[in-house]
């Protein structure tokens, strides 16, 4: 017989943020604590440096457009709370994550170190702007590279409600004046202060809102393995990656199959495979106790594979065997229509 496992997830994730000082008498936010951090969770996707582009989409901090016009709190709350529907996760306390706000601080205070340009002041008045003159220029200029309607990627969501509610209208427009140099965005010297207008009001009228769903926390980590008793998949032995296809195939033929999701909780919570638990890869140790040896392990994420493959040599490194990587990842998995789960449970 078998024990259903209970871990609380949010707990162990306290764990992390007990273990880097967050008492009463915490020491103050500090970049080399920050730069520590970083290393731990950020790098993976953003580059060691800053230089973006390590993993999916992730932007490139260290830009000297980007930092000349971000504020603290930008960086603050982005972090905090994320760009819901990007892999960019929500890291604060508050939405599940990892960090207390003294640690968010130590990395906004590391990542401001990167700032090579002076600051652009970004808090002007904004100018008034009509969606539908915005239209067509962004339908022939930005739609290729930021979706049709700002929230379909690849690049950053221009439409996303978090993004929105940090960016002043100053921010916006410089961006499109300056361009990100080093990076795919162009400085659209040519398009006019008006024009420029007309585009920032199509970007707020696509801003959907996030709903309350997604930001719960996880709560249990779950039974782990489906079909507990059932045969082996068959899986290439020693493979790190594993199609989506190969691993539905597996479980619909009742094969013993443990899902692990790798991202920060506030991604679980808005949409995980059907049963999978979640197991954050930055706190991948405090779960070890509570996973089978003996059993397949899939781990996902949707970047697709720079979380996920963090988690798998933590498991590797810890004596596991039957470990892989979702090879294409959650949104693949979710396209084919394979089953999803939304909330806070496996
Ligand atoms: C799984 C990959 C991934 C990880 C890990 C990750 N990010 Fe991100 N981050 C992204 C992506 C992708 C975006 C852009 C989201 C979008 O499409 O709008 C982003 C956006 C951001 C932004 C906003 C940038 C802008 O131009 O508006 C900041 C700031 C940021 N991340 C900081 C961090 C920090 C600090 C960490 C570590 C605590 C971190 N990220 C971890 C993928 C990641
Ligand atoms: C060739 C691809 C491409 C095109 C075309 C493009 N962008 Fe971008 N854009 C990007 C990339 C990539 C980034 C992120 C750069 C980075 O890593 O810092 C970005 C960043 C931005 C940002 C800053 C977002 C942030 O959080 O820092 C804004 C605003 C923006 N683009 C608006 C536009 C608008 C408006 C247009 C059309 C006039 C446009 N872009 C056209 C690729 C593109």
């Amino acid at each position: 017989m078998r024990a259903k496992l209970v871990v609380v997830g949010s707990l162990a994730a306290a764990t992390i943020g007990a273990a880097c000082g967050s008492s009463d008498d915490a020491p103050p936010p500090s970049a080399s604590d920050g730069q520590k951090l970083y290393a731990d969770t950020c790098a993976l996707c953003h580059g060691a440096r800053g230089e973006g582009y390590a993993a999916d989409q992730a932007t490139a901090l260290a830009s000297p457009t980007f930092l000349a016009t971000a504020s603290d709190e930008f960086l603050r709350r982005s972090i905090a709370r994320g760009r819901p529907g990007t892999t960019m996760s929500a890291w604060g306390r508050a939405r599940g994550g990892p960090y207390d706000d003294v640690q968010v601080r130590s990395l906004v205070a590391f990542i401001r170190g990167w700032q090579t340009a002076p600051t652009i002041p970004v808090g002007s008045a904004a100018a008034p702007g009509d969606p539908a003159k915005g239209a067509p220029i962004y339908a022939a200029r930005c739609a290729s590279c930021h979706g049709a309607t700002g929230n379909e990627g690849p690049n950053v969501r221009l439409g996303n409600a978090e993004l929105l509610a940090v960016a002043t209208d100053d921010f916006l427009r410089v961006a499109i004046a300056q361009g990100r140099p080093g990076t795919k965005m162009p400085a659209f010297t040519d398009i006019a202060e008006a024009d420029q207008g007309h585009l920032v009001a199509l970007l707020r009228s696509w801003a959907k809102p996030v709903s309350e769903e997604e930001i719960a926390i996880p709560g249990t980590l779950g039974p782990i393995v489906q079909n507990p008793t059932g045969p082996d998949p068959a899986f290439t032995p020693g493979a790190r990656y594993t199609p989506v296809d190969v691993v539905k195939r597996e479980l619909d033929r009742g094969a013993a199959i443990g899902f692990l999701d790798a991202r920060a909780p506030s991604d679980y919570v808005a949409g995980h495979i059907a049963g999978a638990a979640d197991v954050p890869f930055y706190a991948a140790r405090d779960y070890l106790f509570a996973l089978p040896k003996d059993k397949w392990l899939i781990c996902y994420c949707a970047c697709p594979h720079a979380e996920s493959g963090r988690l798998m040599d933590t498991l590797t490194a810890n004596g596991f065997t039957k470990v892989t990587v979702l090879d294409e990842g959650v949104n693949v998995w979710a396209e084919r229509g394979y089953p999803m789960r939304k909330g806070p449970s496996p």
